[in-house]
Formats: structure tokens, C-alpha cells, sequence
């Protein structure tokens, strides 16, 4: 195995990043969706195209303008960001799951907007597939998967279960009931997970610097095995 990422060079190295919220249609006009504002996976995206990496950035909807550099596509619901990091997944090294994928999706949409008639609407729901659980079933040799975890309650047992159920090689997890920090903010506090149940607290810093951060710690451990 040889190391390439020589002095922070991460020319030739192939990153998929996936960021955003996901929408779920209830009808043409309405969808559930979550608060994700998709800054971490952007601010990754962009500190892995400066470092000289080829990055492809799949993006649920977000405000934010595409990083320079970094081949943008857009979806909407997790079905289309599954199908989409399945299909791009094999042509990349690194890949970063930092979408926030909404867990549920309404069971059927409305095929036209629905009107009001006066009475509840129930909605039933069901689970999403996994994205990341089966990105690592289909993970080969010198593939290197970053999952993230954002929770009300940061319980170090249960980051490493997540973790090591989910196959991913490194875990960032941040905390949700801390309002100066995730979600919308510019900057986070994140603690990284590694497979061997050690945690490491990156601190509270801009997502750019956050995002250095984490490639630097990447550098330390991933080895891309020889062609
Ligand atoms: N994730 C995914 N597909 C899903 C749900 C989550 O790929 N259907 C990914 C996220 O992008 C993230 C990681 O899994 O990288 C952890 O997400 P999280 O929501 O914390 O985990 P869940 O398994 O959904 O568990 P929870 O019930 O705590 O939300
Ligand atoms: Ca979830």
C-alpha cells in the first residue's frame, strides 16, 4: 500500500460528497423535509477541491451557491440521492455522507394538490432505505466512508454502535440541542469516531475549518492501495 496524500496534496483523489436535506413529496405543492442547510457537506466539498481533489457533490435543495471547482448534481427525495451515490459511489475514493436523509417518506403522495374538505388528514409514512448501510455493503478495497450523526443527546456507546452498524469508517457527530452551533450555523463542534472506539473532539470552529480538520485526520489513516 503506498500513501498519497503527500503534503496535503489530494491531487487524483476521486471524493463524493452528498449534502442537504432531502424532500418528500406529500403532493405536487407540500413535502416533510428536516433543517438541514447543507453547509458542512459544502464547506467539505470546496476544502476537498482545494486540497486538488476531483469532487462530485450530490445536493438535496439547499440556498447555497456550488463550491468552485466541485461537479455539482441535484436531487430531491432519498430514493433519487440512493440510486444517485449507489451509481457514482464505485468511481470514488472518499466519500462523504453528510446529507441529512429524511428517515420517513409519506407511503403514497397525492397525485394532485389535495384541497381541504373539512376533516384531519393522517398521513402513514415509511422507513427510508439506508444510504450509508448499503454504500458500505458495496464498499471495495481503499474505499474510505464518512458517515455524520447529528444528536439531541451525545452518548459515545451509541455513536460507535452507529458507527460500526452502518460499516462506516469514520463517524463525526455533532450536537443538535446546543443552539449556537449545526443546522444553519456557520460554525459546529464535531467529535470524530473512529472503528477502533476511540473519539477524538475536533472542537468548535467554522465548518471550513472543521472541514480541514477532518481531511487532515483522514490523511492520517486512509492508504489508497497501490494500482
Ligand atoms: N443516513 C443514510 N440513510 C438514511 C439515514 C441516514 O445514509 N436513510 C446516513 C446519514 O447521512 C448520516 C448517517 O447515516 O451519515 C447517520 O444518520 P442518522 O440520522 O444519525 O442515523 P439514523 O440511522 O437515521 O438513526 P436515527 O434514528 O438516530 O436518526
Ligand atoms: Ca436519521
Amino acid at each position: 500500500k503506498t500513501k498519497l496524500l503527500e503534503n496535503g496534496s489530494w491531487s487524483g483523489v476521486r471524493v463524493l460528497v452528498s449534502a442537504g436535506p432531502t424532500y418528500e413529496p406529500i403532493d405536487p405543492v407540500r413535502f416533510l423535509g428536516n433543517r438541514s442547510s447543507g453547509k458542512m457537506g459544502y464547506a467539505l466539498a470546496a476544502a476537498s477541491a482545494a486540497r486538488g481533489a476531483h469532487v462530485t457533490l450530490i445536493s438535496g435543495p439547499t440556498s447555497l451557491p456550488p463550491p468552485p471547482g466541485v461537479d455539482v448534481r441535484r436531487i430531491e427525495t432519498a430514493e433519487d440521492l440512493a440510486n444517485s451515490m449507489s451509481k457514482m459511489f464505485p468511481e470514488h475514493d472518499i466519500c462523504f455522507m453528510a446529507a441529512a436523509v429524511s428517515d420517513y417518506r409519506p407511503d403514497r403522495p397525492h397525485p394532485s394538490k389535495k384541497k381541504k374538505d373539512g376533516t384531519s388528514w393522517t398521513l402513514s409514512l415509511l422507513e427510508n432505505p439506508d444510504i450509508l448501510a448499503s454504500l458500505s455493503r458495496q464498499k471495495s478495497p481503499g474505499q474510505f466512508l464518512v458517515g455524520f450523526a447529528a444528536e439531541s443527546e451525545m452518548n459515545p456507546e451509541k455513536l460507535l454502535e452507529k458507527l460500526r452498524k452502518k460499516g462506516a469508517d469514520m463517524l463525526l457527530a455533532n450536537d443538535i440541542s446546543r443552539p449556537d452551533i449545526g443546522f444553519s450555523s456557520d460554525e459546529n463542534e464535531m467529535t470524530l469516531f473512529s472503528p477502533d472506539g476511540t473519539s477524538l473532539p475536533l472542537g468548535k470552529h467554522s465548518k471550513t475549518v472543521l472541514s480541514n480538520k477532518i481531511l487532515d485526520e483522514i490523511e492520517k489513516v486512509w492508504r489508497r492501495p497501490a494500482a
